[in-house]
């Protein structure tokens, strides 16, 4: 099932997450990673770039995969989360940018760019290690409520709630996407381990819709009560406390 941790802390929260990520990393160095952006996954990147420059971990061998993109960006354009992952980790580490996957914003054919990335994702042999952000509705990646468990990589619409979590990165509404390409529930399910972080009070309910096994179309998150190897780290805020 899904095994909940509780740590002390937003900081906290991130340095176990990059722990796990660099035990797995040292265990497997061709690891296949998803990792997320966000306020969540900011701390975890610098932990990791901080391990990297003490020499401690390195990413030479590893394929890491977005978990998912908005439509309409340039992945030069600062709010994409293409340049989020450049610039808090990609830029600062060892991996080879042959290996650093992320789904084109800017694809003409959402839908076929999809299929690419789902693609490429399945030649490497799905995710080895997941590491994921919960959105405040409950979504991983951009799985909104209601997302079929059997999706695929695939171009979303993205919820009203998810627009307004989100409008903080952009100035005015007519700037922010309303679509996505994500990886879906189903590669989620498909992921060897499976690491689910979230911090502050805006997560509570979320976390305890997945603690009280909410179906699966209100809060997606909770699908992953029903995988075999998934942790949720949060800290107390996050908990109810
Ligand atoms: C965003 C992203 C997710 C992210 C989540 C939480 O909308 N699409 O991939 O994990 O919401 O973000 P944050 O950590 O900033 O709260």
């Amino acid at each position: 099932g899904f095994h909940v941790e509780i740590r002390r802390g937003a900081q906290k929260v991130a340095e176990e997450v990059a722990g796990r990520i660099i035990a797995a990393l040292r265990v497997r160095p061709a690891l296949t990673l998803g990792l997320p952006t966000g306020s969540t996954a900011m701390p975890v990147h610098a932990a990791l770039v901080a391990a990297h420059r003490e020499g401690r971990v390195s990413f030479a061998r590893c394929d890491v995969f977005a978990v998912d993109e908005y439509l309409g960006l340039e992945a030069s354009d600062a709010r994409s989360y293409a340049r989020f992952l450049r610039d808090h980790l990609v830029s600062h580490i060892d991996l080879p940018a042959a290996q650093f996957h992320v789904p084109d914003g800017l694809a003409s054919d959402p839908s076929e760019e999809a299929d690419r990335f789902a693609q490429s994702l399945a030649q490497r042999g799905g995710f080895d290690l997941l590491f994921l952000g919960l959105g405040a509705n409950g979504h991983l990646a951009f799985n909104e409520p209601g997302s079929p468990r059997d999706a695929r990589t695939r171009y979303v619409q993205l919820d009203e709630s998810t627009l307004a979590a989100n409008s903080r990165f952009f100035r005015n509404s007519n700037e922010q996407p309303t679509e996505a390409i994500t990886i879906g529930l189903a590669e989620i399910m498909e992921a060897r381990q499976v690491i689910v972080a979230a911090t502050g009070e805006s997560k509570a309910r979320a976390v305890a819709a997945i603690r009280n096994s909410q179906p699966v179309s209100v809060c997606p998150a909770g699908i992953l009560n029903g995988h075999p190897n998934a942790c949720l780290i949060i800290d107390e805020a996050a908990g109810g406390s």
